[in-house]
Formats: structure tokens, sequence, C-alpha cells
């Protein structure tokens, strides 16, 4: 059995590299791997490794979970839930976990180097041992493939890696060796002010980034200022080297359009920014502004994605209870007779 398993954080707005990047990737597989199981998971427990407002939490949850239905992913063919609401089972897993991760590994997280910045003493444990329970989510369900952006490749990696040490001491080939799938062009959106850097929640700035739930004409603003060169756009992808801003305005071209950015180079070949500018503008709005909308009306009816969550809830446990049962069992636990 072919399992995907992927999640995203509910903290502020998704992006576009969230769309691109993962959400996207996702539905396009739901569609082509239709004899897979998917699983996609609101991980709000990861969310909570930095403070989060205790009053939107689970709006933002649902907002989430808005977001994946918008897009496209069928609640039918798929399993939506919240990572709490089975959080006995992935905490349980993570401690597990954690006695076979060495320090070391986690040392070279870069995700945990930039989070905890220079007060890397003073950041939290939860924050540190991040990775560990994203290893728990993708083995509580033994997953084989997730689906991600280029980011959460080192996080895959190390899952990888918990797995192998995990099947090696029980001597049993228990856990799947998840495949990270990283898909298509835009696989890491820049910001819109620095091509040097990611396109993240994060960042101060709301004008690096374009939000899902941004109208048309915020979006046209934000790619009106967004940062360029002052040479018209190359002839040929090679011509990119070295033009970060304009590399990554190309990619999302070509994310969106679903052309190469061959071929978008092709037809832009030449031309001023000026002039690309808007056509980019139009293409954003006319892919992001249906799925706005679908969002905008599942948020009026919370109930039927509360009952979305709920029932695929009950889904992720029906897995995960005997998988959990398992490794307890390879463990050597005791067992009420
Ligand atoms: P999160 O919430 O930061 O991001 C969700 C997904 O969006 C991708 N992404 C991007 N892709 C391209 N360009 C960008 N600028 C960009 N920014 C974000 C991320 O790679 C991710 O796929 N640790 C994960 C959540 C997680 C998870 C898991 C994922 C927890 N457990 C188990 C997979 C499997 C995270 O923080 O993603």
């Amino acid at each position: 059995m072919k399992r995907i398993f992927s999640g995203m954080q509910p903290t502020h707005q998704l992006h576009l590299g969230n769309y691109l990047g993962a959400l996207k990737n996702w539905v396009d597989l739901q569609n082509k791997t239709a004899n897979f199981e998917h699983i996609y998971c609101v991980v709000d427990m990861h969310a909570i490794t930095v403070p989060q407002d205790t009053t939107l939490l689970a709006k933002a949850t649902r907002e989430i979970a808005a977001a994946y239905i918008a897009a496209g992913i069928d609640p039918k063919k798929a399993i939506i839930f919240p990572q709490s609401a089975v959080g006995d089972l992935h905490a349980e897993l993570m401690w597990y976990l954690a006695t076979m991760t060495q320090i070391g590994k986690l040392n070279r997280m870069t995700q945990f180097k930039d989070k905890a910045g220079k007060n890397a003493e003073k950041a939290g444990l939860g924050l540190y041992a991040y990775p560990v329970l994203m290893a728990a989510d993708i083995l509580l369900y033994n997953a084989t493939h997730v689906p991600v952006g280029e980011d959460q490749k080192q996080h895959v990696e190390l899952t990888r890696d918990v797995a192998s040490t995990f099947n090696h001491r029980f001597d049993r080939e228990f856990f799947n060796i998840p495949e990270p799938v990283i898909m298509g062009d835009a696989t890491r959106v820049m910001s819109l002010r620095d091509g040097t850097q990611k396109m993240s929640k994060s960042a101060e700035s709301d004008m690096s980034r374009i939000n899902l739930t941004d109208d048309a004409d915020t979006i046209a603003d934000k790619i009106k200022r967004a940062k360029t060169d002052p040479n018209p756009l190359p002839e040929t992808v090679e011509g990119l080297e070295g033009r970060p801003e304009a590399a990554n305005l190309i990619t999302i071209y070509a994310a969106l359009s679903g052309q190469t950015k061959a071929q978008v180079v092709a037809e832009f070949a030449g031309k001023q920014f000026s002039e690309f500018k808007p056509k980019l503008s139009e293409l954003t709005v006319t892919k992001i502004a249906p799925m706005t909308a679908t969002m905008r009306d599942l948020m009026k009816d919370t109930a039927e994605i509360d009952r979305i969550l709920a029932s695929g809830a009950d889904r992720a446990r029906a897995i995960a209870t005997p998988i959990l049962g398992e490794v307890k069992d390879l463990i050597g636990f005791w067992k009420k007779p």
C-alpha cells in the first residue's frame, strides 16, 4: 500500500510558496495516484513550538483545512485532520523515536538554526525536537511518500534516517523509508523583495509574499513593486543565472501556467519587466481568486469543516492505532495478558 502524508502549520496565512511548493502538488498527486492513500494533516502541534494566539488557533486550523479543500483536495478521497486530534499517538511515537535520534543530527537542522537564531540557548525543547515530531507524523502512518517544498527535504531525510535506525534496532523492515516528493519547478519560491530569500510566513514585510487570501488589487500591487533588475528578460533559461528576482518571477509564471521555464522565457524574451509584470499579476489572480472565494465560502459554514476534520481524525486514528501497537510490541513493553 502506497501512502502519502504531508502537512502544513496553521500559522498566519498560506502563501504562494506553500501553494506552488506543496499544496498544488498534493492535488496533482491525488488526481494522478488514485490507488494511493492520501493523508493531509494540519500540524497544529508543530505550530505551538512558537507561541500562538489561543483564541485564533482553532480558526487557523479550519482555515488551513479550507485551503486544502479549496485547492482541490477531496475529503472523500483524502484524510484531512488536525494533528492534535490524534495528538496522543503522535506524541507517543515521537518519544519512542526520540530515544533513537542522535543529537548531532538535530544540531545540523537548518530550520532550527534559522528559527532559533542567535538565541539558541533560549529556544524551547519543542522547537529543537520539532523534526522528531515530524518523523513521528510520517511514520505513525507508515507513509511511503512525503510531498513537500525544498525547505523540508532535510527533515524528511532525518525521518528516513530514524526509520532505518528503528528497523535496524529491531531487525525488521517495519517502517517504510519514506521518499520526499519535491515536484515541479517552484520547489523554492523566493521573496518578492529579495530573490535570495525564501518566501515565508514569518518574513516581516507582507510585500515579500502573495497570500492566498490577497485580493486582486493587492496581488497586482505586490507584483508591481516586486524587486527586479534593470535588464530586459533574457533569451534563454541560462540567462536567468545570477538574476534571482527574474528567475523567481519566471518560475512563478511557469508553475502557475503549467508551462516550462523555457516556454515562458521564449514568450517574454527581450521584454521589459513593465510588460511582464501585468501578465504575471493577471495569471496569479486568475489562479488564486477562485481558490480564495471557495475558502471564504467554506469558512462561512464551519460545521461542515468540523465534520470533515472529525471524520478525518477518526480515519487517521484507525490507521495509526495498530501501527503504534506494533511499535510497542517490537520495543517489548508489558502488555495486558
Ligand atoms: P510549513 O507549514 O512551513 O510549509 C508547508 C509546505 O509549504 C512548503 N513551502 C514552500 N515551498 C516552496 N517555496 C516556499 N517558499 C515554501 N515555503 C513553504 C513547505 O516545504 C511545506 O511542504 N515541517 C512542516 C510541516 C510538517 C510536515 C510534517 C510536512 C509537519 N509534519 C510531516 C510533511 C510531513 C512545515 O513547517 O511546513
